[in-house]
């Protein structure tokens, strides 16, 4: 199967020393929906732009569907783009906004009111089709606006953070709602986020960028589990990351496992065991976070945050406990 879209040294400049991306590869295939995730300042929005055509790479190739698009026009590429901020037309209604590129495109009407109302059904909106902007939700703009960028068929369908505006609960119910749509349309998306739980939920692959290149690629169960450096471990709730030197940690042989050429070694709050262990530690912070409480311990090996139960019996601040940092939980990370 050839890539449906094909990134090639892709290298993208604001005019900096640096530049925001650079010698970006990368490919997709047809209805995958693929999450770019990273830090602020990445490079995820600039790679949106350069896909959907607002912004010319300094050296590199973009190849949609077979054909190379590197120079085509921002309206004639098929690529669909929902900003964070989804500004909507104030002044028209709901279908008016979703029908807005299909006039532009001179469909004809029946085709307008055929496409518009599926579409509407679709995201859930029927009912509300009359409306204006301003007597929407903030959920359900964020519905139009997918709605609009989805009915005129994008090839490609680039969104950036377009749940950030939204409160936890309709993120998530947003989130189910996209994931839907896209069994449903099989419309082929990237969806960036800096979300690492949105991206586990939503995507089929997830690209992992820093300082402007990929620093990892692969399914959730990759990332998740099998993070490759300490920055993505970091990235993915591994909040106790250490390098390691010649296999030692501080000077210290995790004991009883092997960590070879391994750059580094992490384990997530609830992976380290307290209350026994070689380690030792004092209780610098205690938070209460429903299930579990977690625990800031100052250690020799620096901080370590560990999870117990809040149903357990709780530590004080200065109390100091053993903890243990086991193989089971631990991952071996092969770069910094
Ligand atoms: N218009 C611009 N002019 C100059 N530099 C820019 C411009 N837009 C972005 N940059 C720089 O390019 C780099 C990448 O920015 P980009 O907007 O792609 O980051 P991002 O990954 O989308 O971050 P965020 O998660 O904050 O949206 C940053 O260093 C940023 O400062
Ligand atoms: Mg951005």
């Amino acid at each position: 199967m050839s890539d449906f879209l094909k990134l090639e040294k892709l290298t993208l400049n604001y005019g900096g020393p640096t530049p925001a991306v650079e010698n970006l590869d990368f490919s997709m295939q047809a209805s995958e929906l693929v999450a770019l995730l990273g830090p602020s300042g990445c490079g995820k929005t600039t790679t949106m732009r350069a896909i959907a055509g607002l912004m010319k790479p300094a050296s590199g190739t973009i190849m949609l569907d077979n054909r190379d698009i590197t120079r085509v026009p921002a309206n004639k590429r098929g690529v669909g783009l929902v900003f964070q901020s989804y500004a909507l037309f104030p002044h028209l209604s709901v279908f008016e906004n979703v029908a807005f590129g299909l006039r532009l495109a001179r469909v004809s009407s029946a085709d307008i009111k055929r496409r518009v109302d599926a579409v509407l059904a679709s995201v859930g909106l029927s009912h509300l089709a009359d409306r204006q902007p301003r007597e929407l939700s903030g959920g359900q703009q964020q519905r139009v606006a997918l709605a609009r960028s989805i009915v005129v068929e994008p090839k490609l369908l680039l969104l950036d953070e377009p749940l950030s505006n939204l409160d936890a609960r309709l993120r998530l119910e947003m989130r189910s709602e996209l994931s839907r749509l896209q069994d449903e349309l099989g419309i082929t998306m990237i969806y960036v986020t800096h979300d690492q739980a949105e991206a586990l939920a939503l995507a089929d692959r997830i690209i992992v960028m820093r300082e402007g290149r990929i620093e990892q690629s692969g399914t959730p169960e990759d990332i998740y589990e099998r993070p490759v450096s300490i920055f993505v471990a970091n990235f993915m709730g591994f909040e106790n990351c250490f390098e390691l030197t010649g296999g030692k940690l501080k000077g210290i042989a995790p004991a009883g496992f092997e960590t070879g050429s391994a750059a580094g070694i992490a384990w997530r709050p609830h992976a380290v065991l307290l209350g026994q262990g070689a380690h030792k530690g004092t209780v610098v912070g205690a938070s209460y976070l429903g299930q579990v409480v977690e625990y800031l311990l100052s250690t020799p090996l620096g901080d370590i945050k560990a999870e117990a139960l809040a149903s357990a019996p709780r530590h004080g601040m200065g109390e100091e406990i053993a903890f243990d940092l086991p193989q089971a939980g631990a991952v071996l990370l092969a770069r910094r």
